[in-house]
């Protein structure tokens, strides 16, 4: 489990283990838009401001992990406790 802290919105949103970010960000009325839900549209590309995202997904480029500055919720999770995101 870890956390996500919406900077924009002021909204913190647990993700549980058994939870997509997607899921969570959604259950908390957090709107994202998505489509393939796997990892490969890349329709669900969302802002990150602090925290390392733990990439699971099939589309950023090695580039875009390196630059630590976006993730796909739909499929990656955190390798930190928090991640702040803006959306
Ligand atoms: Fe397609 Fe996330 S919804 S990459």
């Amino acid at each position: 489990p870890f956390e996500i802290v919406v900077a924009n919105r002021g909204v913190t949103v647990q993700v549980p283990a058994d939870e997509t970010a997607l899921q969570a960000l959604t259950r908390a009325g957090i709107d994202v838009m998505w489509s393939c839900e796997q990892g490969v549209c890349g329709s669900c590309v969302t802002a990150v401001l602090e925290g390392r995202p733990d990439h699971r997904d099939q589309y950023l480029t090695e580039a875009d992990r390196t630059r630590n500055d976006c993730f796909m919720p739909c499929c990656s999770r955190s390798l930190t406790p928090r991640l702040v995101i803006e959306v």
